[in-house]
This record gives C-alpha cells, structure tokens and sequence, in this order.
C-alpha cells in the first residue's frame, strides 16, 4: 500500500485533496497528514476520515526537523504532496517573517527529510518515491490586460512578500532536482475556490459578508484578474501529475476562467438571489448597494491567465467544472454548513477583519 504524507492537509486545498484521493483510491493508499493547525488549519475539514484505519494525523510544524524526520523513520513514506504554507498575500504585506519561515525553511526541511530517508548509499534515490510541490501563478508576477499567459518558461517575478516566499521555495525544490536528482515535480495553479476555503479570500469572503448584509470590500477598481479553478480540478491535477507527469518537470494548472473581481462579485450576488429559497430573511441582505470600493492591495498584482498547455497534452488534464456550475456547489456548500463558517469567524477573524478593512 502506497504511503502519502500530505503537509498542510487542514488547510483548504489540503482537505479537498485528502477527501479527493481517499474517494478516488478508497483503502488502497495510506495518508499521514501533518499541519501545525496555524489559523488557516481547521481539524473539522477532516471529520469524514478522521477515524478511517488508512488515515493518521500528527499535529506538527514543518520547520521542526525533529518532528519531521520523525515521521520518515516511523514510515516508509512513497509520496509527499507538499501544501503547508502560509497563503493570504494581504497578510505577507503585514507580516513577512513568517512567510519565509513556513513556506521557505519549511520547504527546506521537507526537502531534507524526504533526500535522507530515500538517497541510497551510491546517492540514486529508492524507486518509486515522488515529491511534489505545491505552488502558484503569482511567482510569475502580473500580466497586463492583453492576451499574454503565463507558461512554465515564463521568468519568476514575484511580488508580494507571500509570492517571493513561494518563489523561493520553488527554486530550492528546482536546485535539488538539478544537485540531487531527487525526485520532484512543481505545480504553479492559479487561484482556486471551494468547500473549506476560510473566508479571507474573495470568493469565501463575499458570500459570507453578502448573507449577512455586509459590506463588500472591492481592491482599488475591481478590475483585477484572476484566474479561477475549481479546487477539485486542482486535487485530480496534483495526482495526476504526480502519477503521471515526468519527474523534475514543472507544471502548469488553470481553469482557462479569467474574470475580473468585481464580476465576480456580481455573479455571486446573483447566484446567492437565485439559489435563496423565497420567503427567507437574507435574499433582503443581499445586494449590489453592498459592494464598497476600498483603498487598493499594495503591489496588487494586474492579471493572472494560465496556459494549462503542457499539463493538457503531456497528462491530458484539463479543467472540468465550469465556473457558473463550480460557485453554485461553493455557495451550496456555504450554505448546508453554517456552522463551519460561524466557528472560522469567531475568535481570532473579528480581530483579523477590524485591522484589515478598519
Ligand atoms: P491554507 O492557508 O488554507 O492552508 C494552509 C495549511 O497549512 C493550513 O492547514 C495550516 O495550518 C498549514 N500550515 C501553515 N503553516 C504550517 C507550518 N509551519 N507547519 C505545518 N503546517 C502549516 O492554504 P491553501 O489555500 O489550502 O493553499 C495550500 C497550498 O497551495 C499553499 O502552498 C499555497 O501556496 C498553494 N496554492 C494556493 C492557491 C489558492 O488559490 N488557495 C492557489 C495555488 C497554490
Ligand atoms: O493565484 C493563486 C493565489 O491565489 C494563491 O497562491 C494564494 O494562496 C491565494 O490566496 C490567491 O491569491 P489572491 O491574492 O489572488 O487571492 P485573494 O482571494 O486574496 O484575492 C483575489 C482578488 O480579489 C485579488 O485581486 C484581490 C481582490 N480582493 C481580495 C479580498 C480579500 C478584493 O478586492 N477584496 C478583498 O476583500
């Protein structure tokens, strides 16, 4: 049975993909799943598999080495799909240090780890073991309003504090391909959307601020572009470039669904008029008289476009959920669970929410 240690996998991607490998390979997989459970972490994205045999948990942060290897020493890992990071770029604008702790010096201790578990004593590595790292479109930098993409050549441009880390970390993970030969892919995905997503980013932010009536805080003139996948399409993406992708090579990951900001926040309070039952209280909430344009995101990158290109014609993955389909299962989800969303806001996010946006 093949074993996958999963880094960050309460996280919003990481639990999608736990919940997507474990539908797709059942009991034919094992996962080991470690998170610090940061803010961003929550155990309650899990609860379907938490008590499943082939399912393990460890609570422990990727920069301590000790725990790490640990892990390796206990099990004969095959696999680690690494998501542990800090993500938000407004936070990275307000705090850095930690940006580079977590997702550059942890990067470099999951590198570690995996070289010294799997180097055999000639330094050619065990057969069949794979890293993969997960990364984003934003270490490419920002597009203007043309037709231009990003593709696996373009050159790294980053620009926020959260983008360079992650550019960084790429570049380690890149140089022990090239030193060591170690067995990795990259994946650059653009920006995606779901169940589980903490309500930080846009797309959680607006339905959760809309139902309640809200203001709806729109960067500079909303008329920045992102790129947005479905965040199964990026679960099936990872395995399949894993399973299937040709190792030191780096891939792209993208909807092919560019909209501006400010469509996208009218497509949301839309769908929230359509999908409200009539007769209930927040269809009266939900309004366009809510969208308030506020002072604009520091170094706010213009576009982002991925050409998913390679990772079509060499894997032939392409992405699946259109986007007026993938918003109504994110609102639905929204929806059946209230209380996941009220849990996520209270505490820590009332403070997070009155520094950010006064
Ligand atoms: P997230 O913030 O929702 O989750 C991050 C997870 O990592 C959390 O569970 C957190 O507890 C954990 N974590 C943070 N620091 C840790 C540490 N030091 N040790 C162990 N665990 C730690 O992030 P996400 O949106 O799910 O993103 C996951 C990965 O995908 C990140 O690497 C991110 O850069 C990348 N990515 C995200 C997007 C996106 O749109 N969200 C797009 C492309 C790539
Ligand atoms: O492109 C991939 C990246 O997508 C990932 O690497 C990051 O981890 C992820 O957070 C996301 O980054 P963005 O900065 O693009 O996502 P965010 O949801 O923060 O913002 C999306 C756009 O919406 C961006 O142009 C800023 C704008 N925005 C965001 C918030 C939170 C607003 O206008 N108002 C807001 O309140």
């Amino acid at each position: 049975m093949r074993t996958y240690l999963v880094t960050g996998g309460a996280g919003f991607i990481g639990s999608n993909y736990i919940h997507y490998m474990f539908k797709k390979y059942n009991n034919e997989i094992r996962i080991i799943n470690v998170d610090a459970l940061t803010y961003a972490g929550n155990l309650e994205n899990l609860k379907e598999v938490e008590n499943k045999e082939n399912y393990t948990f460890v609570k422990a942060d990727i920069c301590d080495k000790e725990a790490i290897e640990k892990i390796f020493a206990e099990n004969e890992i095959d696999r680690v799909v690494h998501f542990a990071a800090e993500s938000h770029v407004d936070r990275s604008i307000k705090n850095p240090e930690v940006f580079v702790q977590t997702n550059v010096l942890g990067t470099l201790v999951m590198l570690n780890a995996a070289k010294n578990a799997w180097m055999l004593e000639d330094g050619s590595f065990k057969e069949d073991k794979k890293f993969l790292h997960v990364s984003t479109d934003e270490v490419y930098g920002s597009l203007e309003e043309d037709d231009t993409f990003f593709y696996e050549t373009t050159p790294i441009d980053p620009h926020s504090p959260y983008s360079a880390s992650k550019a960084s970390s790429d570049m380690l993970v890149k140089s022990y391909i090239d030193t060591y030969k170690f067995p990795a892919n990259i994946t650059n995905c653009s920006n995606n959307y779901g169940p589980y997503q903490f309500p930080e980013k846009l797309i959680p932010l607006i339905i959760n601020n809309a139902l309640q009536g809200k203001k709806l805080p729109v960067y500079g003139t909303g008329t920045n572009v992102r790129d947005w996948l479905y965040v199964d399409d990026h679960a099936k993406a990872i395995d399949m470039v894993q399973e299937n992708g040709r190792l030191g090579e780096r891939y792209n990951i993208g909807g092919h669904n560019e909209k501006q900001n400010i469509e996208i926040i009218h497509i949301i309070l839309d769908t929230l008029q359509e999908m409200l039952p009539e007769g209930d209280e927040r269809k009266k909430l939900v309004s366009k008289d809510l969208i308030t344009y506020v002072e604009d995101r520091k170094g706010h990158d213009k576009r982002y476009a991925i050409a998913p290109d390679k990772i079509k014609e060499e894997i032939g993955w392409y992405p699946e959920t259109m986007f007026k389909d993938g918003i109504k299962l994110t609102i639905k989800w929204y929806f059946e669970n209230e209380d996941w969303l009220k849990n996520v806001t209270s505490g820590d996010y009332q403070k997070y929410y009155q520094d950010m946006y006064q």
